[in-house]
């Protein structure tokens, strides 16, 4: 099997951080002074939420969540974690951070998963979604770029089969047959 390449350079380092800083802005509005529980869904999301945390300017902590992939089909409600939350959610407000959101089925389960803690809300961010094909309702309350391509992306924390998270941009990736 060949190594996937890299393609088209799609959102440089500087474009990045100008909207990580207009998210983190965003929060920083809704939140104020108010404590929240990040959940950042690994792995993709670690790099988005090391550059978010940074420029966040209320009391929070930080957890992590690990999904085990399903194929379709799976029912909502149904998801496994590798890794589950380990702070208490209760009456807490969270906010969740994942990297890409393509159909909404991820994000769905797990906010459905965590809403069986009982937090007080969960507030969800994306740092790219990709253009709906079918209509699917809404999971998404902040999102960083509409991705415009069908191409598998990677770099910025996001691989493609484990490689490129260490890139600072996000490319297109080509995966040869
Ligand atoms: P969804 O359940 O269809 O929204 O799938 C979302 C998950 O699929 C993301 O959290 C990613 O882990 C993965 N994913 C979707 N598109 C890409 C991509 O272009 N590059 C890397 N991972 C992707
Ligand atoms: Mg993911």
């Amino acid at each position: 099997m060949s190594e996937p390449q890299l393609g088209r350079l799609l959102y440089p380092s500087d474009r990045i951080a100008a909207r990580v800083g207009e998210i983190a802005a965003e929060l920083n509005r809704r939140f104020a002074q108010r404590p929240a529980v990040m959940v950042a869904v690994l792995k993709g999301a670690t790099v988005f939420l090391a550059d978010l945390v940074r420029r966040l300017r209320f009391p929070l902590t930080v957890d992590f969540v690990r999904i085990a992939s399903y194929g379709a089909g799976t029912k909502p409600g149904e998801m496994r974690f590798i890794k589950d939350v380990e702070l208490p959610l209760e009456r807490r407000d969270v906010i969740v951070v994942d990297d890409i959101v393509d159909t909404g089925a991820t994000l769905a389960r797990l906010r459905q998963a965590l809403e069986t803690h009982h937090p007080a809300s969960v507030t969800t961010v994306a740092l790219l979604r990709r253009a709906p094909k079918r209509r699917l309702p809404p999971v998404l309350d902040i999102v960083g770029f509409e991705l415009e391509t069908d191409d598998f992306v990677a770099g910025y924390g996001i691989d493609c089969a484990e490689r490129f998270r260490e890139l600072d941009a996000i490319y297109a990736v080509r995966t040869p047959e």
